[in-house]
Formats: structure tokens, sequence, C-alpha cells
């Protein structure tokens, strides 16, 4: 079974989706399996060799000799040696060449000698992946056995929206690996606070927190990976890169979070409060800026209201809510009295006296607690493996 262990050639063809290779390499890697990259010269626009060689361990290879050294790259060796040869993302061109017979530069000669199997992850315009000889071309591929993964739909590099978009690598590397997809969550709806609030002193000043969303974000495209039709409300700043089918509010103040959340809270079945909401806001709003008058200024602040607390009150039985705790001492009996005070289903606490976790960080390292007692402490982790875990747990909790 594919890729743990094995030897696989990854192309990379020259389209805006040759950034996502380098994530390819990474998960292709990390699942054991070795890669050597070969690049068409289209595809060094997009990405750089170095990157792919860093991340592969190996040469990215890109002619048939290497005038460097003065040697040949042995396309046919190269061709034997793969358990595996993965194209992606494939233009169109490539898979023109591919259909044909083509071997005008080394990543199609290589094609042309493997023995292997083979699969391509389609990237281009929905234009050009509509037209019949794309479409012909891919039939014929698949009619040498060659296996086509995607493409996907959504947002295009053009600007328009369809067909066309690569795989996510996740995705590419579970085809691989055989696994199904896990949608167990088709058919649920969710409902995902992330980032800062912003609360406005006057037209120029505010109070906020530094927040990045990245936790929130990764949560909301766990779900959506799953398959749970994912609305995420997002303060001032917050991180992009959310799942194309999330369905992602933007809000500024913990007011207008409140809003969005209760609109949305009855139809959810699973809600994760991840925002950092500012508890505070100040009690009236100056709508000019407030002038330099002497030495101090009184700033009146009111409390903002709890979302986590008022969702959690509206809470009905067939709904799961998760709220966090950021906490800097006496961190689980905090994160404990939240889990009561907010009636939540389960709290992800995180320190802030841990190093890598909270803010603006890529890794977190969080403990969960829930409602049936259970208390769960994850090593320090990558935010996407965090949310894996969380909602892993709230699966338990449906
Ligand atoms: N939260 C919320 N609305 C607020 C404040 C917090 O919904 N006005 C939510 C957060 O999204 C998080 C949880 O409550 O899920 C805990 O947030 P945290 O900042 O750790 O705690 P607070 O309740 O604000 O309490 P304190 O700041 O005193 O620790």
């Amino acid at each position: 079974m594919l890729p743990g262990g094995k030897k696989i050639i990854l192309g990379v063809c020259g389209s805006i989706a040759a950034y996502k290779s380098a994530e390819l390499v990474r998960l292709l890697v990390k699942s054991g399996a070795e890669v050597k990259v070969i690049m068409t010269e289209a595809a060094k626009d997009f990405i750089t060799p170095l990157t792919l060689s860093t991340l592969s361990k190996h040469e990215v290879l890109s002619d048939f000799s290497n005038t460097d050294t003065d040697t040949w790259n042995e396309h046919v060796q190269l061709g034997l040696w793969a358990d595996h040869l993965l194209i992606a993302p494939a233009s169109a061109n490539t898979i023109a060449k591919m259909a044909h017979g083509m071997c005008d530069n080394f990543l199609t000669a290589v094609y042309l000698s493997a023995k292997c199997s083979v699969s391509v992850a389609p990237a281009m315009d929905l234009d050009m992946y509509q037209h019949p000889s794309t479409q012909q071309n891919l039939s014929t591929l698949q009619s040498y056995g060659v296996s086509i993964i995607g493409p996907d739909s959504g947002e295009l590099a053009s600007g328009l929206n369809g067909m066309g978009r690569m795989t996510e690598p996740e995705e590419i590397v579970q085809s691989l690996s055989g696994k199904k997809k896990d949608q167990s969550l088709v058919g649920y709806k969710a409902l995902v606070t992330a980032g800062p609030t912003r609360e406005a002193i006057d037209p120029v000043r505010f109070l906020s927190n530094n927040s990045s969303g990245k936790m929130g974000v990764a949560i909301a495209n766990e779900l959506a990976n799953r398959g749970a039709d994912v609305t995420l409300v997002a303060g001032p700043g917050c991180v992009n890169g959310q799942h194309n089918s999330i369905n992602r509010i933007n809000i500024v103040s913990a007011a207008e979070m409140h809003k969005v959340c209760v609109e949305h809270f009855p139809n959810s079945n699973i809600t994760v409060m991840a925002a950092a909401v500012a508890d505070f806001t100040p009690q009236t709003v100056v709508d000019k800026k407030i002038k330099k008058n002497g030495s101090e200024l009184d700033l009146h602040l009111t409390s903002t209201k709890d979302i986590l607390a008022d969702i959690g009150s509206r809470k009905r039985e067939n709904q799961v809510v998760v709220g966090f705790a950021m906490e800097t001492d006496n961190a689980l009996e905090n994160a404990k009295k939240k889990l009561q005070n907010k009636n939540a289903d389960a709290i992800v606490l995180n320190s802030l006296n841990e190093k890598g976790a909270g803010f603006k960080t890529d890794t977190n390292k969080v403990t969960i607690i829930d409602r049936k007692g259970n208390e769960v402490e994850h090593p320090l982790k990558l935010k996407t493996e965090v949310a894996q875990d969380i909602i892993d747990h709230i699966l338990n909790l449906l």
C-alpha cells in the first residue's frame, strides 16, 4: 500500500498549484515514502527546485543531463526505481503529452519508460479542464491505467469558480494510501469562531489582542474535511486558508460576533468557540479622534457579552459546544470552572506558559477536559494536528 516505505517520483508541472507540491513532498516523506522530484521548466516559475530538493532530500531533476557534472540523468533507471509516479499538479499540456506519447522533456520521458503505477492530479482553469480535448486526454490516460485524482471545484487563480483546483495535498496522499476520506460529519452543521475581536475607542484606536485565528481556522478546516457544513465567524486579521466549502463571516467587535453566533447556533450541531473575544469594550465610542489633553486618559470599559456562556445556556440535547481556555496559572482548575460556568461540553485548555503553545504559533499544546470527566493531555503538535485531536474528542461527545 502506498505511500509508506515506497519510492515515489513526484512530477511537478507549471501551474500556480505547484506551490502546494512543497506540502505534498512533506506529507509523502512524513508518511514514510522516499521521494524524488522531477520538475518541468515551467514549474520553476512557480516554486524553486531548492525548496523541493530540501524537503525531499534528493536532487531535483529536470534535464536529461547534468551539465555541471557532465552526467546523464537516466530516465529509464528512474522509471524502474519508482514504485509510483505521481504528477501533481498535472497541467493540461503535460496531460496531453502523456496521452499522445510525446516525450519532449525529462518528466514525459520518465512517464513513457516507467513500469510502475501512475496517477495525475490535474490543475488548470475551468475552461481548459472542460475542453473536450482535455477530457478526451484524461479518458485516454485512464484507459492506460493512470489514476486521476480530482480536480476539485472552487475558486481558481483566474478568478473563475469551478472545476480545476488541484486536490489538496493531504487528500492526494490519502488517495495514494487507499484510505477512504473520513466523511463522518456529512449532514452535520458546525459553527466555529476564530481570531481576535476589536473594540473601538475612537475612529482610529481600538482594544484587541494577539490572536491569529490559526487554531480556529484549523478546526473549521478539519470539520469541513470530514464533510461538515461549516460557518466560520472570523475576527479582524484572522488568517485565511479556510476550506473552499466554508462560509466565512468576518466580524469586528465582540458584539458583532455574538450577534452572528446567536443567529447561527440554533442550526449548529457542533460549535467550537476558539476566538479570543475581548472581555471589555469601551463604555462609549467617541466619534471623533480623542485629543491629547494632559498626561492621563481615563477609559471606562464595560463587560462584553460572554458568547460561549450565552450559547451554552441555549444549548439543546443534540448540540455539542466546545470552548477554549487560555490560562497562565491554575490552568486546570480555571478550565474546569469554565466548563461548568459556561455550560460547555468540553474545554480545550492551552497555557501561555508552554513553549510553542498559544497565540500566533503554528503549534499548540492542549489538554481537553469534558463533561464526562475525561481529561486528555496531548503533546505539542501542529495546530492542524491539534484540530484533529479536538474533533476526534468531540465525536465521542456527540
Ligand atoms: N469567550 C466568549 N466570549 C467572551 C469571552 C470569552 O465566548 N466575551 C469564550 C472564548 O471564545 C473561549 C472561552 O470563552 O472559548 C474562554 O475564554 P478565555 O479568554 O480563556 O476566558 P474568559 O472567559 O474570558 O475568562 P478570563 O479572561 O477571566 O480567563
